[in-house]
């Protein structure tokens, strides 16, 4: 079973929104996947309440229920756990990374998701577990993205090639419960998450 985890310490980046959309395209490529919604927010358990799919399975399991969670998962055959963390710098974010195969940093194009960089970055080298950036909510086309690649890119971790786009289907999708593959299957935005479902596989399977 493989561990990825949205993880970033800036409020509203985008970690809910990525994990209830890729943990639903994972599924359509053929992986059994569970959500671990780790944020008291629970905002992915909420998702889960409006979805009318059984699948995939929300669990919530703040940090120090998310061995036990992620056990359990296991042992029910689930391949892939994706796990939905809480912002702000919580303890709970080392134990999530140091439990993750991947751990992904959604980050908008804006000083105040780049302020909140280096301490995701630490996180992740502390944990030793291997990370990536995802450039999240882009406004489209515009110039702050080609920007703010570039500063990710002086941070020694990848840079995840395209973007998520600031797109409207990401949020009526979620209001209802469904993901933008299912919700606009042919849409850009279910395009842009099956990019990065497909890079995330990708670097999973290289190890
Ligand atoms: N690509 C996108 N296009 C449009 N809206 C988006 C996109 N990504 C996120 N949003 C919106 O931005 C808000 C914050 O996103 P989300 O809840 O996923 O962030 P988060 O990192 O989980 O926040 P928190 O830190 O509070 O848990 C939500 O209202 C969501 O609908
Ligand atoms: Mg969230």
């Amino acid at each position: 079973m493989n561990v990825i985890a949205f993880l970033s310490q800036k409020g509203g980046s985008g970690k809910t929104t990525l994990s209830v959309h890729t943990a639903v395209a994972a599924e359509a490529t053929g992986e059994r996947v569970c959500i671990i919604d780790a944020d008291p927010q629970e905002s992915a358990t909420a998702w889960s309440s409006a979805r009318e799919a059984p699948t995939p399975i929300v669990a919530t399991a703040q940090a120090g229920e998310l061995e036990a969670a992620l056990k359990a998962a296991k042992a029910e055959g689930i391949t892939l756990a994706v796990v939905d963390s809480p912002p702000h710098a919580a303890p709970s974010a080392g134990q999530i990374a140091r439990r993750a195969d991947l751990v992904l940093v959604p980050v908008r194009p804006s000083a105040f998701d780049l302020a909140a960089v280096p301490a995701a970055v630490e996180i992740i080298k502390a944990a030793r577990v291997r990370g990536a950036f995802i450039l999240s909510s882009c406004p489209f086309r515009a110039p702050e993205i080609a920007e703010t690649r570039a500063a990710l890119e002086g941070y020694g971790l990848p840079v995840i090639p395209g973007e998520i786009t600031d797109r409207r289907a990401f949020t009526r999708a979620v209001t209802t419960g469904s993901a933008v593959t299912e919700f606009e299957a042919d849409g850009k935005a279910a395009e842009e998450i099956r990019a990065l479902w497909a890079w995330i596989k990708e670097t999973l399977e290289r190890r």
